[in-house]
């Protein structure tokens, strides 16, 4: 079935854009993705939260001031106000240097929007995103991805920091394959975010087997970070540990090439990047 071969293609390297072609256009909009798309990705990655009328809408932050003209938190907004919106703008006053498209007055999507423009045509890397701050966000994603029939057709990963999420997902449906998203800090006693992460013993080998395996009874895989305090934390051996207990590790936000080499070097099974082009170019070498 699209299912089984979707996990099946998980052991093949993949290509994550991380809120679209963020680096040359303004993260989480219809253009960023549109680029995203036509540069071959495999999965266009997105962070989910809900309107106050209960609408699925993409956006980052848990407030609205760095990427809109907006203020407050997405969940204190109707759909009709979010996208009376705009966020393009900031994207040219941050990084003037980087088009010279104009994406200025561009919308806050919805999940609808951007299933309705690409369909099966790629697949999705959900993220239920801050779900402390938008209750019932899991209810309404799942209810949209199998009114898209997106789950039998293998088109979607959902991913989330928040294991209770995660699990929520999958008392709703449990086809649908998750992702469990890691703030992997070695060094660091309290800082891991699996509550029962049991992070006590400080080194890179800090996480032990039997969290990867609580894991595995939930996700398909993991999503890591690649820098914990400007140094590289993901080695050989994480990858290593994390495989073996039959996750892959996809890993983020990496954006330079010699970082991506590296990684890919050690054998990661994915890379979510805000510049998919660069990716592309070192696997199409
Ligand atoms: O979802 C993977 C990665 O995007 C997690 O970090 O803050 O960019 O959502 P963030
Ligand atoms: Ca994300």
């Amino acid at each position: 079935s699209p299912l089984t071969q979707q996990l099946d293609e998980l052991n093949k390297f993949q290509v994550i854009a991380h809120r679209g072609a963020s680096g040359h256009a303004p993260e989480s909009t219809l253009p960023a993705y549109e680029l995203a798309h036509q540069w071959g990705v495999d999965y266009l990655e997105l962070d989910a939260q809900l309107s106050a009328d209960g609408e699925v809408v993409l956006f980052h932050d848990g407030t609205l001031e760095r990427t809109s003209n907006g203020e407050g938190h997405i969940h204190d907004h109707t759909l009709a106000e979010l996208k009376a919106l705009d966020t393009g703008s900031w994207f040219h006053d941050a990084h003037p240097e980087r088009t010279e498209a104009d994406y200025s007055g561009t919308q806050i999507l919805t999940l609808d929007e951007l299933f309705d423009h690409f369909g099966h045509t790629t697949r999705y890397y959900i993220e239920t995103k801050s779900p402390d701050l938008n209750p019932g966000l899991e209810e309404a994603l799942v209810q949209r991805l199998e009114a898209y029939n997106m789950v039998e057709q293998g088109r979607v990963l959902v991913q989330s920091f928040d294991q209770e999420s995660l699990l929520k997902v999958r008392a709703l449906n449990p086809d649908i394959p998750l992702i469990q998203l890691l703030w992997y800090s070695p060094s660091e006693q309290d800082s891991a975010t699996l509550t029962e992460w049991n992070n006590t013993t400080p080194g890179a080998n800090a996480i032990r087997d039997e969290d990867f395996k609580r894991i595995a009874e939930y996700a398909v895989g993991v999503g890591t970070n690649a820098i914990y305090q400007g140094q590289p934390v993901i080695d050989a051996a994480f990858i290593h540990q994390s495989q073996s207990n039959g996750l892959p590790v996809h890993v983020y936000t990496v954006n330079e090439q010699d970082e991506m080499e590296r990684l890919m070097a050690l054998g990661v099974n994915g890379l979510f990047t805000d510049y998919p082009d660069r990716l592309l170019e070192l696997i199409n070498e």
